[in-house]
């Protein structure tokens, strides 16, 4: 033959081996073979597990699969429970191994002649108990010790697979040994059976396996009855071999027109919401947050700058004694204040050169100084020491001024800062134990009362409050204090926006300040105006966990401030709110 012949000949057989290669590993569809048992009884519904089985598919994985023929109305799927055996670990081992533990043993013993047993063990165990095999100086042999040697051929025989000889050689064996033969036969069969069945409710073909042999599995922890859900597969109305693939609606200018006149529902397969607008689902800012930046670019504007006040946990000392509270007044008690269980105690600031601050706190509460005759009561570590939730954020200010002493030379500074605060109030429609203090200062050289009330009035003017009234009032740390009043037009009343105040010598001396600076101040809480902005009249409606969400997903992006006229016919909400907070 011509080489050119061979070639051809060999192509023709090489396809032929490729079309047949490529035939066996053509994969049955899950379809085909929901159309093949309807096909072949129609009457029976078939189950999602033996589907599987049938498929060698995992049940699971193909459910979706399933759901999805389901869902065109293909194929009805309906969930059942059902008990049905499942494999344990020890199964899976066994099936991975490819034998029982018990023909392991057994094969040893008849191919090795024994088998070293230098410990109970159950497996072992149970063979005892059958009594195919017996314990001979620690060794397992196979029974009647003499005569084994020609069963023990004949069972070799068996294991490599000629059963033909090992029965024929059985029939030639006098009656013990064909009774040893027999049990040991069995045995044998009966291991390999076990594998086998294993290996079927692995697949999920659990019809194969009869119910004493779960039983027998069962006691040995081989595998157990479990519930599952399974999946019962019903012929649909649209059944069909194939998925028919839809072709998309095409979405013309009528359809939409239609749509936003109301003359069309929507219509999922087109997603025609999308045409409209959804608003999609982001973050939102609290209107706390909100106005909270108002205030905030007022002060920058103003050219304040912010303090830190990264610490809700302060020591008595920052909170009160630098702002010469004394340690016997009531706003230290246990009502006002929420003491911190752990850590229970600060340290208080140290000073490794020059004066140490915490003795200059001591002695102008104790015995007074810088012209003050002091508290004139004893001054104790032990108190000052004390860990609170802040009470007010002037703890913060403290902390920001000594640090402005530490500097050396002295620069004005002006300062600012919006965080929250903590108080052991009554709970009620104007008080939680945790609201925000809004507070600016200016620290320069001799500052006077005229400074506080001009520095006031620029500062609420930019909020709109264009007439100020100021009450005298007390504070432990200012001298002079006031109260800061703004009229409403909306309301048509005075109504308290603030506390203000030129923080004492008998503070500012011991942090190491020179005597001819004096620090402005004043503080407000942020609460109260977002209440009056927002129209709400229970603080519960605007903070903590009985707020409507809805609230904080749907308040305007921004507010317009109305002009005066219009803010005359203010919403009677604000009004309320007011009165209340009043
Ligand atoms: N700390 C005061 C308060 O809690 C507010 C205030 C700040 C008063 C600064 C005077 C000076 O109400």
């Amino acid at each position: 033959m011509s080489s050119k012949a061979e070639t051809l000949l060999r192509v023709k057989q090489l396809r032929a081996e490729a079309d047949a290669l490529e035939q066996s590993i053509q994969t049955i569809t899950p379809l085909a073979a929901i159309g093949k048992h309807f096909d072949e009884s129609p009457a029976t519904p078939l189950l999602s597990t033996d589907l599987a089985a049938q498929l060698e598919q995992q049940e699971q994985l193909m459910l979706n699969e399933l759901k999805s023929y389901a869902s065109r109305d293909m194929i009805k799927l309906t969930p059942r429970t059902e008990v049905l055996p499942a494999l344990s670990t020890e199964g899976e081992q066994i099936l991975a191994a490819g034998f029982t533990p018990d023909l392991d043993i057994l094969r040893q013993v008849v191919q090795e002649g024994s088998y070293d047993l230098p410990k109970p063990n159950p497996v072992a165990g149970q063979l005892l108990k059958k009594k195919v095999v017996e314990l001979q100086a620690g060794k397992l042999m196979l029974p009647g010790r003499e005569a084994a040697e020609p069963v023990r051929e004949l069972l070799k025989a068996q294991l490599a697979g000629d059963a033909a000889a090992a029965a024929a050689g059985a029939a030639a064996l006098d009656a013990d040994l064909a009774k040893t033969f027999a049990l040991l036969s069995a045995e044998l069969a009966t291991q390999q059976e076990y594998f086998q069945h294993l290996t079927a409710i692995s697949k999920g073909d659990h019809s194969a396996v009869s119910k004493d042999m779960i039983a027998v599995f069962t006691r040995r922890k081989w595998a157990a009855n479990k519930k599952v859900t399974v999946h019962l597969i019903e012929k649909g109305p649209q059944f069909a071999l194939e998925v028919q693939v839809q072709a998309k609606p095409v979405l013309t200018k009528k359809d939409l027109d239609n749509y936003i006149a109301g003359q069309m529902a929507p219509s999922r397969s087109l997603n025609i919401d999308y045409v409209r607008g959804r608003v999609p689902q982001t973050g939102h800012l609290h209107p706390l947050l909100k106005v909270r930046e108002e205030y905030r670019k007022i002060f920058l504007n103003m050219g304040f700058t912010e303090m830190k006040t990264n610490n809700f946990v302060e020591s008595s000392f920052w909170n009160f004694d630098t702002l010469f509270q004394p340690q016997h007044h009531p706003a230290r008690d246990a009502h006002d204040t929420f003491f911190v269980r752990s850590p229970a105690k600060a340290a208080l600031p140290t000073s490794a050169e020059g004066p140490c601050y915490v003795e200059a706190v001591k002695k102008v509460h104790s015995e007074g100084d810088f012209g003050s005759i002091g508290h004139r009561t004893p001054w104790k570590e032990d108190e000052a020491q004390k860990n609170i939730l802040r009470t007010h954020t002037t703890a913060a200010s403290a902390r920001a001024l000594k640090e402005l002493a530490d500097q050396g030379e002295f620069r004005p500074v002006k300062y600012f800062s919006i965080d929250r605060v903590f108080r052991n109030e009554t709970l009620d429609h104007t008080h939680l134990a945790e609201f925000h203090q809004i507070e600016g200062l200016i620290a320069d050289r001799n500052l006077s009362l005229a400074h506080l009330l001009s520095t006031l009035k620029e500062f609420f003017r930019a909020l709109g409050m264009k007439d100020l009234r100021f009450k005298p009032a007390y504070n432990p740390y200012t001298e002079p204090s006031m109260e800061v009043f703004a009229f409403h037009p909306g309301l048509k009343k005075w109504i308290e926006v603030g506390n203000s105040g030129v923080f004492r010598p008998e503070m500012l001396r011991p942090m190491g300040l020179p005597e001819d600076v004096s620090v402005i101040a004043w503080g407000l809480s942020l609460e109260r105006p977002t209440m009056i902005l927002y129209g709400i009249d229970n603080i519960r409606d605007l903070c903590g966990h009985t707020i409507d969400l809805k609230l904080v997903k749907t308040n305007p992006f921004c507010r317009l401030k109305p002009s005066d006229e219009e803010a005359e016919e203010t919403s009677t909400a604000a009004a309320a709110a007011a009165a209340a907070s009043q």
